[in-house]
């Protein structure tokens, strides 16, 4: 079987759903994207697909959708209008992406494709030291921080990284820590915490600062050898989603149009100079 299976969450609570547009519309093409931001939106029209697979919603909440005759804000409306003017269907594909339920489930079925695109994005598949249907520890051949980064930057088209901790340790060791966002999983964060012990290189796909953070900052003030890298969560689920375009296309036969549209590094960098 390929390793990109049917959905499993029919039946099932799930956030995956056609968010906009009519999915009975001839397709004439698609654009798989972290977040169908405008700037996706302008790029997929220019691109002439009018299917976009958006791993996240794109109304600025959790899952909730508005009716473009009803919101009053600038933005929003401004964003619903061009959409429906243009006749683009956006479908979000988040829960069904991510294999057989949210994070924090160890026991898998079904590959997470965020996780597992990104490894093959990175080509890190013969480096991985977990479970490959969600991949989250990989021993690398050895590099410095530095030269890390500059691999990550190049292969996430990033504009730069948040560098925390010790910027010159040396890298086997990798972990991406998932989620660790505190609220109500603040109970999932101390055994991350105990986990990234043993990383030399942490990359979480989403934080907030009084979290593994901090941890970093200690240790590597401790002397330890641990640096980590965050680049925000839309940013990090990019390459999982870039991956789809190397395996949706079969399924049409290669006939249609199957396109990834960078949602774009969400922070630029200004560097002090003095
Ligand atoms: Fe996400
Ligand atoms: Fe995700």
């Amino acid at each position: 079987m390929h390793e990109f299976h049917q959905p499993y969450t029919e039946g099932k609570k799930t956030r995956d759903k056609v968010l906009y547009g009519d999915p009975d519309q001839e397709c004439t093409g698609i654009a798989v994207t972290a977040t169908a931001n405008f700037d996706v939106l302008r790029k997929a029209v220019k691109e002439g697909v009018n299917l976009i697979i958006s791993h996240e919603g794109i109304t600025y909440n959790y899952e909730k959708t508005f009716n473009v005759d009803e919101v009053d804000n600038e933005v929003l409306q401004a964003k619903l209008k061009y959409i429906r003017d243009n006749n683009l269907c956006i479908w979000r594909d988040h829960d069904h992406m991510h294999g057989n339920g949210g994070p924090f489930i160890t026991e898998r079925l079904r590959n997470d494709m965020i996780f597992y695109g990104t490894m093959q994005e990175l080509g890190w598949k013969p480096y991985c030291s977990s479970n490959p249907k969600k991949p989250l520890w990989f021993e690398i051949p050895e590099t410095t921080a530095e030269q890390l980064a500059d691999e990550l930057m190049e292969k996430w088209n990033l504009n730069g990284l948040r560098i925390v901790g010790n910027k010159n340790a040396v890298i086997k060791t990798v972990f991406f820590a998932e989620h660790v966002i505190a609220s109500e999983w603040d109970k999932y964060d101390l055994p991350k915490i105990d986990a990234a012990l043993k990383a030399d290189c942490i990359i979480p796909f989403e934080i907030v600062d009084y979290t593994l953070t901090q941890y970093v900052r200690d240790a590597a003030f401790m002397g330890m050898n641990k640096v980590m890298f965050e680049m925000g969560h839309f940013t990090a689920e990019e390459l999982g989603m870039k991956y789809l375009t190397r395996i949706l296309p079969q399924f049409f036969n290669d006939e249609l149009k199957v396109i990834y549209i960078q949602s774009g590094d969400t922070f630029d960098y200004q560097l002090r100079k003095r």
